[in-house]
Parts: C-alpha cells; structure tokens; sequence
C-alpha cells in the first residue's frame, strides 16, 4: 500500500488527478470506478481542467460509478447520476453511453443490482477505482456490519451515513434511507485502488490503513489489495 500525505485538499486533488490522468494516457479505453461527494469534486475540477487545455481524451474512456441513492431520478439534483453530469461527465469530452451510475429508480432493486454487477462485469475490469472513505470507514455504501458483500447489492444507510450526507439536502427527513452501492467483492476486483481522504478523516485512515481488517471498518479490507495509494491529507 503506497500511502501519500499532501498538505491540503488541493494538493490532494491535483494528485489524485494526475494518477486518474496518467491512466487515461497510458491506456485511452480505460474503465474508471468512479465516486462522488465533497472528497472528489477537486479531482473532477482539476480533470475538467486538463480536459479543456486539450491534455486529456475522455472519448474512448468508460466509466462505472460505485453507488446511486434509492428513490432519486438521474434529474434529482442530490441523485450521483446528476452529480457526475455536472461535475465531470457533461464538461469533458466523453460519450455518455459509456457512463454508468446504478439506476435508483429501478422497479425491482435487486435485478438492479444483479444487472449493475452483471454490466460491470461485461465491460471488463476496472482499471483505477477512485473511493472517498465515510466517517465510520464505508467505501461505497458498504457500512460497518457483520460480513464484507461481495456483490453489488442494496443496503439501509446508517444513521451517520444519513447524518453526513443531510448538509446536501433541505433536512435530514429528505436523505434516501436506502442505496444501491458496489459490494466490497466488486470493488477489490479493480486492478488499481486510489483512495483520497481530507483532513477530516485522519482518525478513521489510521484504524482503515494500520489497524486490524475487520469488518466494523469496511475499507480496512483494502489492506489486502495488492495495488491501492492513499493520498490522505
Ligand atoms: C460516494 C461514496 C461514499 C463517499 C464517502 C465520503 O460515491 O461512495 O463512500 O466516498 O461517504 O464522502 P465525502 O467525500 O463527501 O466525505
């Protein structure tokens, strides 16, 4: 595990950056995993960036977003789908046909999942997985429980993960309760892991990065992939 600690989240960003950019160079038809929340928006800003000075070619890029909200359209501005059209997939030069984000609007949840697993799977594996880190150690929406899923499946948020997440909303009462998210087996399928961790989240990289593996802190799993770089600020 190669761990980087940067001064600030723009520091962070620029790098986080520069790897995603890297792997976009080195092989133009690369799969990304991608995230969303506060963590990444600086990496997509600096991507963009590249993008607009002509560096980068997202036009043969594909992508695959770790989780989407249940009960929220593509149009909701709160949805991950909409999240990446406007942070990223809208401002550079990809098609989006090849991006992907789980439907939260799907009938039946868990042929959602089935097909959203099933899809990953028929594009290939994922090159560069990007994840943020929740307060209480969930990557994706995998939050702290009894076993590490291994499929893409639909969970219950936890009250902290709602807690977190309610500044993005009008009030707490309106943050989705559930989720479809990548399981941790989808995850550690990615060929290379970049995670990226602001100053906020200090505590829980110690316990996820040096403590024991252990399924009360998900991303703790990540000690046994063989090719992950932190950037923790
Ligand atoms: C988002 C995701 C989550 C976030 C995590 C950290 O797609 O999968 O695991 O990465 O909740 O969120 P921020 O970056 O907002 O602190």
């Amino acid at each position: 595990m190669n761990i980087v600690k940067v001064k600030n989240y723009d520091e962070m960003s620029a790098l986080a950056a520069k790897i995603i950019s890297a792997q976009i160079i080195s092989n133009p038809k690369s799969l990304l995993g991608l995230a969303t929340g506060s963590s990444p928006l600086g990496v997509y800003e600096n991507l963009v960036n590249e993008d607009e000075k002509g560096l980068l070619d997202f036009s043969k890029v594909s992508t695959v977003n770790l989780d989407e909200y249940f009960g929220l359209s593509g149009e909701h501005p709160q949805s991950y789908r909409y999240f990446m059209d406007k942070n990223l997939f809208d401002k550079v030069n990809i098609n989006k046909e090849n991006t992907h984000v789980p439907n939260g609007m799907a009938q039946n949840i868990d042929k959602e999942c089935e097909d959203y697993e099933a899809l990953i799977n028929d594009i290939g594996r994922v090159d560069l997985q990007l994840l943020g880190i929740g307060h209480n150690g969930h990557i994706g929406f995998n939050e702290p429980c009894d076993r590490f899923p291994r499929f893409v499946h639909n969970v219950e948020l936890s009250e902290s993960t709602i807690k977190a997440n309610a500044r993005l909303f009008d009030n707490e009462d309106e943050v989705p309760k559930r989720a479809i998210t990548m399981g941790i087996g989808t995850i550690l399928k990615a060929k290379k892991i970049l995670l990226i961790a602001g100053a906020d989240k200090g505590d829980i990289i110690e316990r996820a990065m040096y403590g024991k593996v252990t399924t009360d802190v998900p991303a703790s799993i990540l000690q046994f992939h063989h090719d992950v770089t932190i950037i923790r600020v």
